[in-house]
C-alpha cells in the first residue's frame, strides 16, 4: 500500500515573490484556478502583509478556490498572523503558515535574538494562529542549518502548543540528500510528540538538489512536500513540483509514495506559469522543456519507432502534452479550433470561444499551419477587459541601417482614436515613444524579452516587458507573428495596468513587496 505525500505548491508565494515572477491578484487568481485542476492539496496563496496586493490576493483565492486548503504566510507576529487570517477567513479550508528563523546564524545577524526569546516567540505565535483556526503550520526557517538539539526542543513546543504540520525548510539550498533524510529521520526519533503532526520539507535548489533533498526527506518519513511549478522560487528556485511528482509516479518500485496530482494538467499549469510571468523554462528542463519528449539522435529515433520504452522512461500524454491529430489553419473552422482545445485538456465557454477564434483567424492569415504551442499561447493571450483600456488599432514602422526609426500610431480607448507618431533607437523605442505621447504615461522599461514559441520564420513570438510607472513596476505580455506588434501590444498592457491601479488607488506592488520581505 503506498503511503500519500501532501502536496503544498507555494508557486504564488516564494514563487511569486522572486525576482520576474510578480501576478497582480487576477493573475494569481488565475494560475490558483489551475492549480485546483492540478489537485494539489494546499495552495500557499501569498503573504499578505507584504502588500495590498497580495492580501488581495490570498483573499480572493480564498473565496473563490473551494478545492485545496489555502495557506497563507505570516511571521511569527500577532499582527502578521491577524493580517493572515483576515485574508484567509473565507476559504472553507484555511492554514496559517507562520515561521520564524531558528539557526545561530540567523538569530545573531537578522533577529538579534537568543535562542530562549526564539522559542518563546514560536510557541506565542502557534498558540496565537490556533485561536483563529485549527490547520497551522510552524517553519523553522534555516532547519537545515540549525543545531539539532535545540531544532528538536522548537519542534516539540510547537505541537505541543498545536501546530498541525511542522515544516523544515532548506532555506539556503545547503543541504545533500544523505544528511537532509538523516535529519528528517533523527528528528522522528528524538522529538516525542512528532507524530501528532505532518513533517513537511521545504528545498531550495542552489546547489541543484531541491527535489532529490524532497525525495531523500520522503524516503525518511516526511509526509508533505512544498514545491513550486516550473521550480520558480527564491534565488536558484525551489523543488520542482513536476519533477518531484513524476518521479514518484515513474518510480513506484523504489518510490513507494503516492500523490493526488493529476499530472496530465502539468504542462498546462507550466505552460499558464510561463505566460503569466514571462518566465520561460530552459528548452532542456526536465518534464516539461520542450526537448523533454523529444529525440534527436539517430540511433534514439530509430529506437523510438520500434518502441518508446527504449529511450521513454514516461509518456509525454502522462503531463498533458498531446500528440496532434490534425492541423489547423486558414480553412479550419470554429468546431475544429473548438475540439483541438478540448483535445489539449482546454474546455472554452462561447464566449472565451469566440474571442479565441477571432485571434486564430487573425494568426491562421499569417501562418500557414497553427501548432499546439501556438493555441495555447493565444489563449493565455487573453487580455483583461479593465474600464478604461487602450487598444492599438493601427501601426506603421519605418526602419532601416543608419537611419532613425519612425512608428506612427493609432489607437482606440473605445470612445476616441489617437494618432501620433515619434522616431527612436530602433521601430521598438519608436512605437513606445508614440505610446507614451498619446497616454502621458511616461514608463521606465527595465526588462524586455521574447520567446518564440514554436518554430520557423512564421512562428509566434511572445512578448514580456516590465515598466515602471511612478515607482511601480508594471508587466505586461502579448503574443503575435510580428514582433513589433507584439512588442506595443504588451507594453500597452503595463500602460492599461498603470492606469486601473492608480483609478483603484492600489499601492505598487513590488517595491513595498520587496520591503516586507525583508524579515
Ligand atoms: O525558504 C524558507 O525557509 C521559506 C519559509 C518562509 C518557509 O520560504
Ligand atoms: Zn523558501
Amino acid at each position: 500500500m503506498k503511503e500519500n505525500i501532501s502536496i503544498f505548491d507555494t508557486t504564488l508565494r516564494d514563487g511569486e515573490q522572486s525576482p520576474g515572477c510578480s501576478m497582480n491578484p487576477k493573475e494569481k487568481l488565475k494560475m490558483a484556478r489551475q492549480l485546483e485542476a492540478l489537485n494539489v492539496d494546499i495552495i500557499e496563496a501569498g503573504f499578505p502583509i507584504a502588500s495590498e496586493g497580495d492580501f488581495e490576493a490570498v483573499k480572493e483565492i480564498a473565496m473563490t478556490v473551494k478545492g485545496p486548503t489555502i495557506a497563507a504566510l505570516s511571521r511569527a507576529t500577532q499582527v502578521d498572523i491577524d493580517r493572515a487570517f483576515e485574508a484567509l477567513q473565507y476559504a472553507s479550508k484555511p492554514r496559517i503558515h507562520t515561521f520564524v528563523a531558528t539557526s545561530d546564524i540567523h538569530l545573531k545577524y537578522k533577529l538579534k535574538k537568543t535562542r530562549e526569546e526564539v522559542l518563546e516567540q514560536s510557541i506565542r505565535a502557534v498558540e496565537h494562529a490556533k485561536q483563529l483556526t485549527d490547520d497551522v503550520e510552524f517553519s523553522c526557517e534555516d532547519a537545515s542549518r540549525t543545531d539539532l538539539d535545540y531544532l528538536c526542543r522548537v519542534i516539540e513546543a510547537v505541537i505541543e502548543a498545536g501546530a498541525t504540520v511542522v515544516n523544515l525548510p532548506d532555506t539556503v539550498g545547503y543541504a545533500i540528500p544523505v544528511e537532509y533524510g538523516d535529519l528528517i529521520r533523527t528528528i522522528r526519533q528524538r522529538v516525542k510528540n512528532f507524530d501528532k503532526a505532518i513533517l513537511s520539507v521545504h528545498c531550495h535548489n542552489d546547489l541543484g538538489l531541491a527535489v532529490a533533498n524532497s525525495i531523500a526527506a520522503v524516503l525518511n518519513g516526511a509526509r508533505q512536500v512544498e514545491c513550486t511549478i516550473n521550480g520558480i522560487g527564491e534565488r536558484a528556485g525551489n523543488a520542482s513540483l513536476e519533477e518531484f511528482v513524476m518521479a514518484l509516479r515513474t518510480r513506484p518500485d523504489a518510490l513507494p509514495f503516492q500523490t493526488g496530482i493529476n499530472t496530465e494538467e502539468i504542462y498546462k499549469s507550466s505552460r499558464l506559469l510561463s505566460s503569466l510571468t514571462g518566465m520561460m523554462v530552459q528548452r532542456n528542463k526536465a518534464i516539461v522543456g520542450a526537448n523533454a519528449f523529444s529525440h534527436e539522435a539517430g540511433i534514439h529515433q530509430d529506437g523510438v519507432i520500434k518502441s518508446r520504452m527504449t529511450y521513454e522512461i514516461m509518456t509525454p500524454e502522462s503531463v498533458g502534452i498531446k500528440h496532434s491529430t490534425l492541423v489547423l489553419g486558414k480553412h479550419s473552422g470554429r468546431h475544429a479550433l473548438k475540439k483541438r482545445f478540448e483535445e489539449l485538456g482546454y474546455s472554452l465557454s462561447a464566449e472565451e470561444l469566440d474571442t479565441v477564434y477571432q485571434e486564430f483567424t487573425r494568426l491562421a492569415d499569417k501562418k500557414k499551419e497553427i501548432l499546439d504551442d501556438d493555441l495555447i499561447a493565444i489563449l493565455n493571450n487573453e487580455t483583461e477587459n479593465d474600464e478604461f483600456s487602450y487598444m492599438l488599432t493601427s501601426l506603421q514602422v519605418m526602419t532601416g541601417t543608419g537611419v532613425r526609426s519612425t512608428a506612427v500610431l493609432e489607437m482606440s480607448d473605445g470612445k476616441q482614436t489617437y494618432v501620433d507618431s515619434a522616431t527612436g533607437d530602433g521601430p521598438v523605442d519608436a512605437a513606445y515613444k508614440a505610446i507614451e505621447r498619446i497616454t502621458k504615461m511616461n514608463g521606465q522599461l527595465v526588462d524586455y524579452t521574447i520567446n518564440s514559441v514554436t518554430w520557423g520564420g512564421d512562428a509566434v513570438g511572445e512578448v514580456f516587458v516590465k515598466v515602471i510607472f511612478n515607482d511601480v513596476v508594471f508587466t505586461g505580455h502579448a503574443a503575435s507573428t510580428d514582433i513589433v506588434t507584439g512588442s506595443v501590444e504588451a507594453y500597452l498592457q503595463a500602460v492599461n495596468r498603470a492606469i486601473s491601479a492608480r483609478a483603484a488607488k492600489m499601492p505598487g506592488e513590488e517595491l513595498i513587496k520587496n520591503q516586507a520581505n525583508a524579515v
